[in-house]
């Protein structure tokens, strides 16, 4: 297993690992435009990280993605936003997708983000409790608004990242 950071800096290899996190999205998240989804995941600013895994079935460099979430952080603000999270289908419910969270609390601290937020699909609040995310939201309404576009369907949640635990041990 893998664990990468990708951003859409041009590199071939790293906009190939971005078609595939957005074919990962597109396909776990299918209420979500597809086009939305693209824009969203090649776009400069957010960050992607992801799980790999060595594809068994060509035994080589091809990697299958288990698991990505795509965030924008606001460096100005302390804050980012989780556009979308999702692990493959077949991999679900063993762990990765804490992991996954766990990794971003990690970055996010490493770089100064104190609070996360995500509009999480109903079915995904549970997961989202799970990882430390409440829904009151604690962030002074200013450091955000007019930042992050309300979205209807979902439910706006929050977590805190404290700057010195490691989320990862
Ligand atoms: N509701 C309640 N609890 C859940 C859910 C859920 N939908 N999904 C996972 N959990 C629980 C697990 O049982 C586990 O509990 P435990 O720690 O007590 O054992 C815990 O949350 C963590 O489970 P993981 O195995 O780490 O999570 P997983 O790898 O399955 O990833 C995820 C969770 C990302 C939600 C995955 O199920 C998925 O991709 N779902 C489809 C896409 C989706 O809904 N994504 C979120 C949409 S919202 C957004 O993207 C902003």
């Amino acid at each position: 297993l893998k664990y990468m950071m990708v951003t859409n800096d041009g590199k071939p290899e790293s906009l190939i690992k971005l078609v595939a996190l957005k074919s990962l999205f597109s396909k776990q998240l299918p209420k979500m435009p597809r086009a939305y989804i693209a824009r969203l995941v090649f776009d400069r600013r957010h960050v992607s990280l992801a799980i790999l895994n060595e594809n068994p079935a060509t035994k080589d460099t091809d990697e299958e993605v288990i698991g990505s979430i795509c965030y924008r952080p606001f460096y100005d603000m302390k804050f980012a936003e989780i556009a979308f999270c999702a692990v493959n289908a077949s991999h679900q419910v063993k762990g990765y997708g804490t992991k996954l969270m766990n990794l971003v609390k990690r970055e996010g601290a490493r770089t100064g983000i104190e609070y996360f937020i995500t509009y999480a699909d109903n079915y995904a609040i549970g997961y989202f409790k799970k990882q430390g995310f409440s829904k009151s939201i604690a962030m002074p309404k200013g450091r955000y608004q007019g930042l992050i576009k309300d979205y209807d369907g979902g439910t706006m949640m929050e977590c805190y990242v404290h700057p010195s635990i490691d989320y990862t041990r």
